[in-house]
């Protein structure tokens, strides 16, 4: 019920490219958002996920929930996981020509799942990936496909975010971010200073976890980075976390396309919110 008033209201609110007066988001949405092209790397993608959706092989999967506590584990088909955690075509298209567009060469994903929205990005673009996969089963099922698909610049790393992001980067101490199982906020140091291009979180879709991500993966942006943040509207506390993440100081164009909160630190440009169909 949430989502379809959620939906509602974002129909009201949104636009096309009509009336967006920053040439940046102009063409962004035309010229990428919009590109209706087929693309040949697109097929890559299409049977990617094909094998996947055809794969009726059960694993034990394990849930992540709140507070990114493993709370459940659970026998599925590899198919229903596709169907059901996987990235929609549509959007696997969106992700693979965004990567193209914006130029980018170096990924962060927070939750590979099998990996259909990793192999979209990957697929025919010059880009070293970092995917995060907390699931074992899931992620050795991603694991595979990606050596079937040979997609060699796929690094997959298997843990909780928290725990993956805290050994690789610095945690800033003042965030939300927990290190389960700790009890120190963090000590740990930046042990792998770098910057990606485009960071994904696509996992543990919560408030407070959702900022904490945030938070600490904002100093990994640089100025021309864009950080994709999905189901801003799943809940009214992913809600809350999205109107946050809008008002951060360092944050200035933000575009909602409903289902990906899509957030640039670009410092050239007002901080303005566009509300995009896509
Ligand atoms: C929606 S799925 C990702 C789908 C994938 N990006 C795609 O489009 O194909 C979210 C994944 O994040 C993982 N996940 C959620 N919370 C996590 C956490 N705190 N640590 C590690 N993995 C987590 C889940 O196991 C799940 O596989």
């Amino acid at each position: 019920m949430h989502l379809l008033i959620s939906y509602i209201k974002f129909l009201f609110k949104s636009s096309n490219q009509h009336g967006v007066h920053s040439p940046f988001v102009f063409e962004l949405v035309t010229q990428c958002f919009y590109n209706k092209k087929p693309q040949p790397e697109y097929e890559l993608i299409r049977r990617y996920r094909k094998k996947l959706m055809k794969n009726r092989e059960t694993i034990k999967t394990t849930d992540f929930g709140a507070g990114s506590r493993v709370f459940s584990s659970d026998d599925r088909k590899i198919s229903a996981v596709a169907w059901n955690a996987g990235i929609t075509p549509k959007r696997a298209r969106l992700l693979n020509r965004l990567v193209r567009y914006l130029e980018v060469e170096k990924i962060l994903e927070l939750g590979t799942s099998l990996g259909i929205s990793t192999a979209a990005m990957a697929a025919g673009n010059k880009v070293q990936i970092i995917s995060v996969e907390g699931c074992h089963a899931t992620a050795s099922v991603a694991e595979k496909q990606f050596r079937e698909f040979r997609l060699n610049n796929i690094e997959l790393k298997v843990g909780e975010f928290e725990r993956v992001i805290s050994e690789q980067y610095s945690v800033n101490k003042s965030s939300k971010f927990q290190i389960p199982n700790s009890n120190s906020q963090s000590t740990i140091e930046n042990t792998q200073p770098q910057t990606f291009d485009l960071i994904f979180i696509d996992g543990n879709h919560q408030k407070d976890p959702t900022l904490g991500y945030f938070e600490t993966l904002l100093p990994l942006m640089h100025n021309n980075s864009l950080m994709i943040l999905d189901d801003i509207h799943w809940s009214k506390d992913m809600e809350e976390a999205w109107e946050e993440i809008k008002m951060h100081p360092a944050v200035t164009v933000t575009i909602d396309t409903f289902y990906w909160g899509l957030v640039f630190l670009r410092r050239e440009q007002a901080k303005e919110h566009f509300v995009i169909r896509v």
